[in-house]
């Protein structure tokens, strides 16, 4: 009985083993925010001191260490490649934000942004759409989304943002969700 069942319990647990170890999907190419444009991200995000702020795909952290130097926020950023968590994590600890700022090195669909006060947002509109249900199970109600040039579909922006100049002659657009 017990080697007729045997092939099944392997096959399932190499299931169960591939889920875990499954790679994380690439929900945007790195493409950074103009600091420029972080500062209106943060201020049109209402982001206050202490409050918890989220970067769902960090970069270089911009957005992390501006959130926790400038607006002097406790700040998380999500990123998943290894050189861009070493690049902004250095960073952190060279200002000496480590108390208020930290890169999760890992997939953004895979964490918990229960605690948040304001997720920000810079990936691709399909991206978004992926995104969407984890937010909507997870995030309570207030918290403010900002995302950077695209929309989430389905939602309905409370206000929407033009930037006309970066300082390098692109303009951006940012939208602002509430739960
Ligand atoms: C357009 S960049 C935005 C960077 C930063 N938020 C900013 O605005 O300057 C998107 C970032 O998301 C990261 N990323 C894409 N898919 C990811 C995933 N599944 N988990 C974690 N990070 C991811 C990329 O490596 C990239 O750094």
């Amino acid at each position: 009985m017990f080697r007729s069942v045997l092939p099944i319990i392997l096959a399932a647990m190499s299931v169960v083993a591939f889920q875990e170890t499954k790679a994380p999907e690439k929900l945007a190419p790195y493409y950074p925010t103009p600091e420029t444009v972080v500062e209106r991200m943060l201020l049109f995000g209402e982001l206050k001191a202490g409050e918890k702020m989220f970067d769902l795909g960090s970069g270089d952290g911009r957005i992390v260490i501006m959130a926790a130097r400038k607006f002097h926020a406790d700040a998380t950023g999500v990123e998943f490649d290894k050189d861009l968590v070493r690049q902004s994590t250095e960073k952190i600890r060279s200002l000496g934000l480590q108390k208020t700022a930290r890169i999760i090195p890992g997939d953004i669909m895979l964490q918990d942004y229960s605690s948040a006060d304001l997720i920000t947002v810079y990936l691709l509109p399909v991206s978004n759409e992926k995104v969407r249900p984890l937010l909507e199970k997870q995030l309570r109600k207030g918290v403010r989304i900002v995302a950077h040039d695209f929309e989430f579909a389905g939602w309905t922006p409370e206000k929407t943002e033009h930037v006309e100049d970066d300082g390098e002659g692109r303009s951006h657009t940012l939208f602002l969700y509430r739960r």
